[in-house]
């Protein structure tokens, strides 16, 4: 578990990010909880502050490149070293592929895959030096098979899975692992608000007959994070419910 280690949480102040940062944290984890709006920021550090861990709040936008720079400065200021980067905030501008604007295309790309580069060479410089790290990026099971409907988020979550195993095979001599969870169909309020029919069918497309939690998501990143395990770099850990195996 990681005990005493410093987490950098991007897209933390909600959805699978908040349950990411309350899991590290409840594991023993200080979190660097990054997001853009400033009071939700603060509501998540207040919240795991309440529950007696230790956490950070900074204010920036993955797609800066010196906003990526500013949370590993923050963290090393306040902290002295990063273990864990968890790359989650990301974006969707979902169209029809013929008629999908440029601004969707980049801003999608920019957020989901930039914006992973970005944080992930600045933590590497650190996590480089300390010769310990743990970079976890959260792809998506759209970004193993496609989805009509989302070509700039499916293109942004596989380009994720090729920097992930990219970046397994530069910075393993360091002792640095970096990995994917591919969440499948997760329960958020986007999905209690889908008709009753459209639930049926995305359910007739799981094995396991549920959509996932945060929480479900939280535990592989958690997995994932730990020190023990270390021999587990390059792999994209599918928590689907075997919609894609
Ligand atoms: P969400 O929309 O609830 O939360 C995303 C968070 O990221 C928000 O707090 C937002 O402010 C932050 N964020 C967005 N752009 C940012 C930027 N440029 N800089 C800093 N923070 C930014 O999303 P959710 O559902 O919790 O998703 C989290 C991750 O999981 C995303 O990468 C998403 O693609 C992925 N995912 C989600 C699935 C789902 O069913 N909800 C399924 C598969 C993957």
């Amino acid at each position: 578990m990681p005990k005493d280690k410093i987490a950098v949480v991007t897209g933390a102040s909600r959805g699978i990010g908040r349950s990411i940062s309350l899991a590290l944290s409840a594991a023993g984890a200080t979190i660097v909880a990054v997001d853009m709006d400033k009071a939700a920021t603060d509501a998540i550090v207040a919240e795991i502050t309440a529950a007696g861990g230790k956490a950070l709040a900074v204010i920036g936008n993955v797609t800066v490149p010196e906003d990526a720079e500013k949370m590993i400065e923050a963290a090393m200021n306040e902290y002295g070293r990063v273990d864990i980067l968890v790359n989650n905030a990301g974006i969707t501008r979902d169209g029809i592929f013929l008629r999908m604007k440029d601004e969707d295309w980049d801003a999608v790309l920019s957020v989901n895959l930039k914006g992973a580069f970005l944080c992930s060479r600045a933590a590497s410089k650190v996590m480089t030096k300390q010769r310990f790290g743990r970079i976890i990026n959260i792809a998506s099971v759209v970004g193993q098979m496609g989805n009509a409907g989302q070509a700039n988020y499916c293109a942004s979550k596989a380009g994720l899975i090729g920097l992930t195993k990219s970046n397994a095979r530069e910075l393993a001599k360091r002792n640095i692992t970096v990995n994917a969870v591919a969440p499948g169909f997760i329960a958020t309020a986007m999905t209690d608000a889908l008709p009753e029919k459209v639930k049926a069918e995305l359910m007739a497309q799981i094995p396991l007959e549920r959509l996932g939690t945060a929480d479900d998501i939280a535990n592989a990143v958690l997995f994932l994070a730990a020190e023990n395990s270390g021999y587990i770099t390059g792999h994209v850990l599918s928590v689907n419910g075997g919609m894609y195996m």
